[in-house]
């Protein structure tokens, strides 16, 4: 028996999870559900990633600490991630004490084995928000092609990338301001040093072609010294024997995996955590997404080399999400939240339809609507779940749901079965989910043709006994093949197994075959996908967007409840007087009924003469702050358009009752 301890990337807590995180977390849980089926120890871990300034900008924001808006998220995170039956033995978060205790752990001994540098280095700072600015917040135009208000690390224009110093009319991106530069003292992880042992960690550690490949070409154009502190403000660990500097937040992240471990095996059994992360009696298995390749083949096992751990048995890199052949797309609806999703459509077809199109290829998978009504609605539907729906019906209804005997026709059909679980567990295990669907689903073809050719709904008429053992040996073939779907179709399968009347099933129970029995009223396993589910997700996705964007792009836009606190009344001017020294302003005492008499400085003298305001009606901010002016204090504000001769003040009607509030 193996014992594997499997994790996902963490996602970041400052956004929602959407269908790319599905692919990755879909793609481990099939992994890791095969390697219980076929009786291996596994645990799977992961946990949000919590850390760096946007967190932190995030949560301000929200007008929350960090601490209560990474909670928050988390919950978010873990409901929508299990609703998708991924089943985590611990879903953590990178800010515990666990991680914190392990960062600060590997990092001392980083320090102790001369593996940190230390040197003075001149970045982006706010003055304004006193802080450096991470790449992502600084814009400014293109150097390249001059595009306007482009992020500090790349233009989304002509796809250059730069340094952000080499931005123009480069501004803050929380402030506006223009940033300066400034030097501070930085921590860096000497990379180049780890450079025989990485290789050597490379050769033997069972990466894809694609993968090695891709390091070949790193280790050929120089390793690199890794930046790994920050200066405060930040959300993240504070760096020991060092003065406000934090980890930087992919320090910390990917400790994350051994601190969601060491929380989970502390409840639930001590040993376990040195057995994997210590004395190698494990495999240590991470999945992710080719962007984050350099971290987890290059930093991480170096920082897991010195800090005397375990590295990894593999790291299993997949590709983008595709939707429709392009990438996702906010403007197009294609950038498709978990609960969006969860709304219209079924979680599990969402996994039978990725399985049926992932492998172990770093090429990025396509979600293709239209196949992915024809996948499910011919293959799932039509294929596996009709060979229960015509055999568990109404015709064993008419045979008191009991099962007959398995004949030779049906232990042959069995026994061709079986003969295929070596394959289908191979291509599961070297994560060729794809075959192995393909080879389910040629069963799945032969079960209904079987099915088909005897035609029990005839024979029942004149054999019923014939057409029992037909039943019987059909839906022993659709137990074989949902022991073999399981780690697609977990809830799918767990209805079948509950029809059958039988306990959970994994590889050592293909061979208990079920005769005789009676089984359970059939329950409805999965239903038709309906296209215009489709098209409301894709619609309710782009107007969610929508939303979002007009509040990003005019970041001045007030709430109706902000609004609905200005209050606008009717005000009547009682006496206008020039005001002594002032170029522009006229002293109004203006009546606003129960509200009193205000006294008002307006900068409106080039446009009206004293003696023309008498009797006027205006409308005015009747709930200001009153200001302190050279001339004296300003107690409410009239609104007016335009500005100098041409100003002109707004005039409510002229049978408006004074003090009345405007609507
Ligand atoms: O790229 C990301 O979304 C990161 N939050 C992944 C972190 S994985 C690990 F290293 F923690
Ligand atoms: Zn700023």
């Amino acid at each position: 028996m193996k014992k594997l301890l499997v994790t996902s990337a963490l996602p970041y807590a400052n956004g929602s999870i959407h269908l790319g995180h599905l692919l990755e977390g879909v793609q481990t849980d099939i992994f890791v559900r095969h390697q219980k089926n076929i009786g291996n120890e596994c645990y799977l871990f992961c946990a949000d990633d919590t850390h760096g300034t946007a967190i932190m900008l995030a949560a301000q924001k929200a007008n929350l600490s960090p601490q209560e808006f990474i909670k928050q998220v988390h919950q978010e995170h873990y409901k929508d991630l299990t609703s998708f039956y991924i089943q985590y033995d611990n879903y953590y978060t990178t800010d515990s004490e666990e991680n914190k205790d392990l960062a600060c752990e590997i990092y001392l001994k980083l320090k102790t084995k001369g593996y940190i540098n230390k040197r003075e280095i001149e970045q982006t700072y706010c003055e304004h928000d006193k802080m450096f600015l991470p790449d992502r917040f600084i814009k400014g135009t293109c150097p390249k092609c001059k595009a306007k208000d482009q992020y500090g690390d790349s233009c989304e224009v002509c796809g250059a990338s730069y340094n952000p110093k080499d931005l123009e009319d480069p501004y803050c991106a929380i402030c506006g301001n223009k940033p300066i530069l400034k030097s501070s003292t930085h921590l860096f992880v000497n990379l180049p040093k780890f450079q025989d042992f990485l290789k050597s960690w490379v050769n033997k550690s069972n990466l894809h072609s694609g993968v090695k490949n891709k390091l070949q070409e790193w280790f050929s154009s120089g390793l690199q010294e890794w930046d790994i502190s920050r200066d405060g403000p930040y959300f993240g660990f504070e760096i020991p024997e060092e003065d406000n500097k934090y980890f930087y937040v992919w320090l910390d992240a990917p400790i994350g995996y051994i601190a969601s471990s060491k929380n989970y095996f502390q409840k639930n059994n001590p040993e376990k955590f040195n057995e994997f992360w210590k004395d190698g009696q494990g495999e240590i298995f991470h999945f992710i997404g080719k962007d984050i390749l350099y971290f987890h083949t290059l930093f991480w096992p170096a920082m897991l080399y010195a800090g005397d751990y375990q590295t990894p048995t593999k790291v299993n890199v997949h590709g983008f999400l595709t939707v429709n052949g392009e990438k996702m797309s906010k403007s197009r609806g294609t950038f498709i939240k978990a609960n969006t999703y969860l709304k219209y459509l079924d979680p599990e077809h969402f996994r039978f339809y990725l399985a049926t199109k992932l492998n172990d290829s770093l090429e990025d998978i396509d979600l293709n609507f239209s196949d992915f009504v024809n996948k499910i609605n011919s293959d799932l539907i039509g294929n596996i779940i009709n060979i229960f729906s015509r055999t568990g019906t109404s015709i064993l209804n008419k045979l008191d749901r009991r099962l007959g005997q398995i004949d030779e026709e049906g232990k042959n059909l069995l026994n061709h079965l079986l003969s295929k679980k070596v394959e289908i567990s191979e291509n599961f295990e070297n994560l060729n989910y794809s075959k192995a669907l393909k080879e389910i689903l040629k069963l799945g073809d032969i079960v209904n043709k079987y099915i088909n050719d005897k035609a029990p709904w005839i024979t029942i008429k004149t054999n019923p006994e014939n057409a029992r053992n037909v039943i019987t040996n059909a839906l022993n073939a659709g137990k074989i093949l949902m022991i073999y779907l399981k780690p697609v179709l977990p809830e799918i399968s767990k209805k079948v197994f509950e029809f059958l009347d039988i306990q959970d099933q994994n590889y050592s129970s293909l061979n208990e075959f079920l005769e005789n029995k009676i089984i359970h009223p059939y329950q409805i396993l999965s239903t038709r996908v309906e296209e215009k589910n489709i098209q409301t997700m894709i619609q309710e996705s782009k107007e969610s967007q929508v939303i979002q964007e007009t509040k990003k792009e005019d970041s001045n836009f007030i709430s109706i409840s902000d609004l609905s606190k200005v209050e606008l009344r009717v005000g009547k001017i009682l006496e206008a007087n020039h005001v002594e020294g002032a170029d522009k302003l006229l002293n109004l005492k203006v009546d606003l009924g129960e509200k009193g008499v205000k006294n008002v400085f307006a900068g409106i003298k080039a446009a009206y003469k004293p003696q023309d305001l008498l009797g006027l009606k205006v409308v005015v901010v009747a709930n200001l702050e009153p200001r302190k002016m050279k001339f004296g204090i300003s107690e409410a504000m009239l609104l007016a358009t335009g500005s100098g001769e041409k100003l002109s003040l707004f005039v409510p009607h002229k049978d408006a009752d004074v003090g009345d509030i405007l609507k």
